[in-house]
This record gives C-alpha cells, structure tokens and sequence, in this order.
C-alpha cells in the first residue's frame, strides 16, 4: 500500500496552532505532508505560535515525509495536476484566498495547488477564519462548495467538553483530518 499524500496550504488567517496541529497530526499518522504557507500566513505562525521557520525537525520526521514547497514556486510538483495527492486542506483560510481561489486565481502556490485539487476532483478541506463575514464571503464561499470544496470553519464545539485551548485546538485539527480520510483517536467525535 502506498504512502497517503496530503497537501497543506497555510495562508494569513488567524489559527497557526490549527496549521501546527493538522500538520503534527498527518505526520503522526504516517502521512507524506506536502506543505506551502504564503507570506502573510509565516507572519501569522510567527505572531501566534511563535515559529519562524517550519520544518521536518519541527515534526520529528525526516525530509521525505514531511516536504515544504515555496509559495511562489510554480514549478513545484504540487503546482501539478499529476501530482496525484489524496487531499488538500488550506488551514487557516484566510478571506483573500479563499476569494483568489474562488475567483480562478493562481498568484499563490496556495492558491494554485486549491485550483488544482478542485480540477482534479481532489479532495479540498477549506478551513476559513474570519468573523464577522460580509456577503462577498459567503458567496466566495458558496461558489467554492458548489465547485466540489469542502468548506469547515474553525469553529471548534463544545460538546466533548474542552478544559484547554489545547483541547479546542484539537477538536478542529481532528474534525480536519478526518475530512481527508485520516483516521486518528482524537475525542473530536460524539458518537
Ligand atoms: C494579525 C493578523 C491577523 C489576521 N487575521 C485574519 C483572519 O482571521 N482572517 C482573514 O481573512 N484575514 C486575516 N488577516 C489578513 C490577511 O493576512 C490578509 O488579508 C492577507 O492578504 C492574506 O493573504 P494570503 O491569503 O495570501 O495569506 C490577518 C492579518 C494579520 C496581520
């Protein structure tokens, strides 16, 4: 059986401990992560989690299964539709891609990889941040769930009982990667 490949698209909404979760989650789980951040999202893992540089070290995991693309690099395997992937999750999603991505617009390699996942009937988890949210949100986001996205706020529940910001963190990162298929023994589901 072959490694499970999952991309991870971080972009400048607030929720890196989101981003640092789903990506320690997916390696745990022994999935090859293929991640990407734009400028705006080092800034905000820089701001929230305190992280300068992500990388394989960060995970405990050697350079194969654990591979940073730079986000202006369009020549990057997953810039490519026969990059075969079995999912993607943009966490956070920030309003300004999930606009790009739903206007057609490639100026990220986040935002190229999304356009590639979708055309490719590939799985696309996009967990946007923003709140409140003006029309034009909600119609981006109409547009992408009509065009096969998955979209999942973060808006983490309560219903398991959360004690800790870690808990909450959790809840989400778990809810995420289940979406790509990514079975995990985190107290995320009621039932
Ligand atoms: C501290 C900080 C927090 C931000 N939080 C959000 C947010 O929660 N949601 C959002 O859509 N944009 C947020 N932004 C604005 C985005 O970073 C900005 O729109 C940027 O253009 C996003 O670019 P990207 O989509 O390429 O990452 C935030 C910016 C800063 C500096």
């Amino acid at each position: 059986m072959s490694t499970k490949k999952i991309v991870v698209g971080v972009t400048g909404a607030s929720g890196a401990p989101y981003a640092v979760r789903v990506i320690q989650l997916l390696v745990e789980y022994g999935v090859e992560v293929h991640v990407t951040i734009s400028s705006m999202g080092r800034r905000l893992l820089f701001e929230e989690s305190n992280i300068t540089t992500l990388c394989a070290e960060h995970f405990g995991v050697n350079n194969e299964l654990f591979v940073i693309h730079n986000d202006k690099d369009f020549g990057s395997s997953i810039a490519s539709g026969s990059f075969l992937h079995d999912g993607m999750i943009i966490v956070p999603c920030s309003s300004n891609s999930v606009g790009a991505i739903a206007g057609g617009l490639t100026n990220t390699l986040v935002q190229r990889a999304a356009s590639v996942s979708l055309k490719e009937n590939r799985p696309l988890v996009i967990a946007h941040r923003e709140s409140p949210i003006s029309a034009i949100d909600v119609e981006n986001l109409g547009k992408l769930s009509r065009a096969g996205a998955i979209i999942a706020p973060l808006s983490p529940g309560f219903y398991m009982q959360p004690k800790t910001i870690d808990d909450l963190v959790d809840f989400m990162a778990g809810k995420l990667v289940d979406l790509v298929g990514v079975r995990h023994d985190l107290p995320v589901r009621w039932c």
